[in-house]
């Protein structure tokens, strides 16, 4: 297993290279989801910041801006992502975020768009990621990832920072939104789930699956980052409804969704309490 340590380390040099300011946090973005942060200092195609061929798929535009926000705080937003479905192993997956935490950014914030197994749940509800369940069958962490990095085994205990789910509570509540919270169960795809696998992972407790995000958070944990992840329900899971699954609606979900999402994420990343 590659962690691509070496590549990365020239990535930090040509970053500062650039003459770009290192970021403070990094915020990705999940299907159809990138939202307006600000006026970026800066942007690039995602793939001049990788040291590998990027692809995009329908939905998933892979720019990366650099922000400045008012109080001074620098983001790296990175609109769109790169899944294990594509064909990306999982060091190039979360190669953003260990760019971002070795550039020095202690904080990520991750949206996805998922799909409801609690049927309390309704398309466009926007839910703070509780926890999450590693159902990919992967880990950025198989191999000997550098000691500098973090431990060998990480605590993976409030993997989704309660004081960042609080502050995005609040956020929220100001606005006169309601977040709820639930786990998030991430696995491999593409396929949708079918309805025996969603009852099965309802029992194991979860109430939100997706395709994306538990690399990226297992990575950032690794790092010693703090996590805030916010899941945008795009469709109730498969047999919640008895409606199909189509990519189309889980777009058109985001694009309803995204003036919430991006009042309630402008209002955590100019907080000065985020970190
Ligand atoms: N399952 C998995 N991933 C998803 C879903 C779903 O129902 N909806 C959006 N992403």
């Amino acid at each position: 297993m590659r962690h691509w340590q070496e590549e990365l380390a020239a990535s930090v040099a040509a970053w500062d290279a650039r003459g770009w300011p290192r970021p403070d946090v990094v915020v990705v973005s999940g299907s159809g989801l990138a939202v307006d942060l600000g006026t970026p200092l800066d942007s690039a195609p995602i793939a001049d910041l990788l040291p590998f061929p990027v692809h995009a798929v329908a939905g998933h535009p892979l720019r990366a801006e650099l922000l400045r926000l008012p109080s001074g705080r620098v983001l790296l937003s990175s609109r769109g992502r790169l899944h294990a479905y594509q064909g990306y192993e999982p060091g190039q997956v979360v190669y953003i975020v260990r760019l971002a935490a070795l550039l020095g950014a202690r904080t990520l914030v991750l949206t996805n768009a998922a799909g409801g197994i609690d049927p309390s749940l309704a398309a466009g509800d926007l839910v703070l990621i509780s926890d999450q369940i590693n159902l990919s069958g992967m880990t950025p962490l198989w191999g000997e990832p550098p000691e500098a990095w973090g431990p060998r085994f990480p605590d993976m205990v409030d993997a989704y920072s309660a004081d960042l789910r609080a502050l995005a509570r609040q956020h929220a509540e100001g606005l006169g939104l309601t977040l709820s919270e639930g786990v998030y169960v991430g696995l491999a795809g593409p396929a949708y789930e079918t309805p025996a696998e969603v009852r099965m992972l309802r029992a194991l407790g979860a109430d939100l699956v997706g395709m994306s995000t538990v690399l990226e958070v297992i990575a950032a944990r690794h790092l010693g980052m703090r996590c805030l992840g916010v899941s945008l329900v795009a469709n109730p899971a498969a047999g919640v409804s008895p409606e199909p699954l189509v990519h189309a609606d889980v777009l058109a979900a985001g694009a309803r969704a995204a003036g919430r999402l991006q009042a309630i994420l402008r209002g955590v990343l100019e907080d000065p309490r985020l970190g």
